[in-house]
């Protein structure tokens, strides 16, 4: 009987919170959320955004010269906007199956910081 009783008195508090949130007045929208689709994107550069996430990500094999059977290195921005426009980076890092780093692919948040940066020009700085 005791368990009934909780399980009715959680029941009802759920109910009561949930009649709370849903009446409350329109939550105004975030106005710089990350995950919103219809948001426009950060302005990207290779000096601020994309060399930091080169180095602790790729660098460890992408060096120059390159480690570990890499075949090119991605030290510098000339480096790596050649990557993207004849070594199908975006897709590499995008992929599933053949993920860059090998290991696993990055966060999609990290990844759309680069595609961003890749949509807007490759900006150096
Ligand atoms: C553990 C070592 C390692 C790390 C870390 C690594 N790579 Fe690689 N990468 C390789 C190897 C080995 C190859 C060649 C074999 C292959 O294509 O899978 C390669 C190939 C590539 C290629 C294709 C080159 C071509 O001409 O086909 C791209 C693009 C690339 N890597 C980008 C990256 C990027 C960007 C990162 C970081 C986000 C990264 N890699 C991290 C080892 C690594």
């Amino acid at each position: 009987m005791k368990k009934l009783l909780s399980g009715a008195m959680l029941t009802l508090m759920l109910i009561l919170s949930s009649c709370s949130k849903s009446s409350d007045p329109e939550e105004m929208p975030d106005p710089v959320s990350d995950d919103d689709p219809m948001a426009m994107p950060m302005p990207r550069n290779y000096e601020a955004d994309i060399k930091a996430i080169i180095e602790s990500n790729c660098l460890s094999c992408h060096s120059n010269p390159p480690v570990n059977n890499a075949p090119m290195s991605l030290e510098t921005y000339d480096d790596v906007k050649n990557a993207v426009e004849t070594r199908s980076l975006l897709a590499r890092i995008n992929s599933s199956s053949n993920p860059m780093p090998p290991q696993g692919r990055l966060p999609a948040n990290t990844r759309q910081i680069i595609e961003d940066w890749i949509d807007q020009g490759l900006p150096e700085n």
